[in-house]
């Protein structure tokens, strides 16, 4: 009997996986809902007997979307797949915790060592070094600590937590038993935004199914699911809305590594920072650190959104340039128009232009250029791009994302709006460009959180003004 592999993720059956699963089925091939593989642009694709054929709109139709032996997709074969290595292959359920068990038998320290060596910073917007929260987690005497997975994905363009959530559950529960243990904290939560209802069910049958082996005698996990705020994905905020509070940031010191949930030691990671540990330990630090450039090292999940042909997910090094990322892999605009732009690192992030393209992506190039790589989302814009528009997005967005504790935030957001809508009607004034500057300036450095702090960054770059 043929063996059908067909993707159980959202974006797969909201192109009609469900309908092609069932209809195999009928046919008399032995059906398993495996992960994505992340191709958006081939969705859904099966694998049958080896073989990958995509998009599939009709099973009478196969060869005419034949793609070949799945491994040999040039999509995938070219890339450095450490986080996603497991998604895709087969039912995310049927897992064999003995490299796990005998990771946790390795002490603390070690562990802590290879995140060191590896280099490895967060993906979920910050890019901050993971060992140093790692370590205070540990150094910090507390009679409880917390792991606390961000699952919030906000940013625009993104969808790397869901992708590894619905395909590969196991690989963030390794992740939080690993942190877990290196840390001592016996206790993991992972804050689920509510947008992803197929991510929560998988997740919640991966914990079942990680209690039946087993794994959580000695850890408590939990999903919680958020109630769809931006800022919750901030992670003060997110501890807040955790504690059963409103979803507003705290001041910081005391950072959550010192005092977090419940004000106890508590390592906030996001999903694919999480999900990047067992590949480090499988490999060893050293090595990891030999992927990537610089201060950048290993892998990173970029994603592709927007106006482009073959949107995705791409693990690939840091270091590539972003037209590599968007000509080599994205195929251009879908539209087939020229080029106009693209966001990187979501709302907040900057937009660049043609000149800016040959910038490799990696945390340090991009800062030169006043942008960041945050959870790895490209926006990408042909050149209809209305960049007044943009710029009013990114004022409404943090207008209305706002948690309202600051007043740079709160009410520079609103009146930036405001400017730009003046702008817009064509009031154009010097004096308005400078209010901009102006609010800009002040949002930037007076804001308490990067939420008002960053939002200068899409405005400047969409209007061409600034720093
Ligand atoms: C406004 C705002 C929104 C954020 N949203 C997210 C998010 O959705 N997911 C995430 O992982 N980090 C988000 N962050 C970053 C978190 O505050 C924090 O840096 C991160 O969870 C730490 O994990 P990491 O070290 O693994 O990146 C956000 C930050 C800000 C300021
Ligand atoms: S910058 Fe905005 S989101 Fe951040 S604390 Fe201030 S008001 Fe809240």
């Amino acid at each position: 009997m043929s063996r059908a592999l067909v993707p159980s993720e959202t974006l797969a059956n909201a192109l009609g996986a469900n309908e092609l699963a069932r209809e195999l089925e009928a046919r008399g091939y032995e059906v398993v809902r495996s992960g994505g593989f992340g191709l958006a642009w081939l969705e859904p694709m099966l694998v049958i007997d080896g073989q990958a054929y995509g998009p599939v709109r009709d099973l009478d139709a196969l060869e005419e979307v034949a793609l070949g032996p799945v491994d040999e997709i040039p999509a995938i074969a070219r890339q450095r797949r450490i986080v996603f290595d497991r998604c895709g292959r087969g039912d995310p359920m049927d897992y064999d915790p003995a490299w796990l068990l005998d990771q946790l038998q390795r002490s603390p320290r070690e562990i802590i060592a290879e995140i060191r060596a590896s280099g490895l910073r967060g993906r979920g917007g910050a890019g901050f070094p993971a060992h140093i929260k790692w370590q205070t987690v540990h150094d910090t005497p507390a009679p409880r600590k917390y792991i606390v997975v961000n699952a919030d994905e906000g940013d625009s363009g993104t969808f790397a937590d869901r992708l590894i959530m619905e395909g590969d559950p196991f690989r963030l529960i390794e992740g939080m038993l690993l942190a877990g243990h290196a840390t001592g904290a016996d206790k993991g939560i992972v804050y689920l935004r509510s947008e992803y209802p197929l991510a929560a069910q998988i997740f919640a049958q991966a914990i079942a199914k990680a209690r039946e082996l087993g794994l959580l005698e000695n850890f408590v996990m939990e999903l919680f699911i958020g109630a769809g705020a931006y800022i919750c994905g901030e992670e003060t905020s997110l501890l807040e809305s955790l504690e059963g509070k409103r979803g507003e940031v705290r001041t910081k010191p005391p950072v959550p590594a010192v005092a977090g949930l419940f004000r106890q030691p508590t390592l906030v990671h996001n999903v694919i920072s999480l999900c990047s540990v067992p590949g480090i330990l499988k490999m060893s630090g050293a090595a990891y650190a030999e992927i990537g450039v610089g201060l950048s090292t290993g892998s990173m999940t970029f994603q592709l959104a927007g106006n482009i042909q073959r949107g995705g997910l791409y693990e690939l090094p840091f270091g590539l340039s972003i037209r590599e990322l968007v000509e080599d892999w994205g195929g251009g605009t879908r539209s087939g128009r020229p080029f106009g732009a693209v966001q990187v690192g979501g709302p907040l992030g900057a937009y660049l232009f043609e000149e800016d393209l040959d910038t490799p992506l990696t945390y340090e190039a991009t800062a030169q250029l006043g942008a960041g790589i945050g959870h790895g989302g490209l926006v990408v814009f042909d050149d209809t791009m209305d960049r007044m528009q943009q710029a009013h997005f990114a004022f409404a967005f943090c207008a209305h994302e706002s948690c309202g504790k600051c007043t740079p935030c709160r009410i520079g957001a609103v009146r930036g709006k405001e400017t730009v809508e003046a702008l817009a009607a064509g009031e154009y004034t010097e004096d308005k460009i400078a209010v901009i500057t102006e609010l800009c300036d002040v949002m930037e450095e007076a804001s308490l959180c990067q939420m008002g702090g960053m939002t200068p960054i899409p405005v400047r770059s969409a209007l061409g003004i600034g720093k």
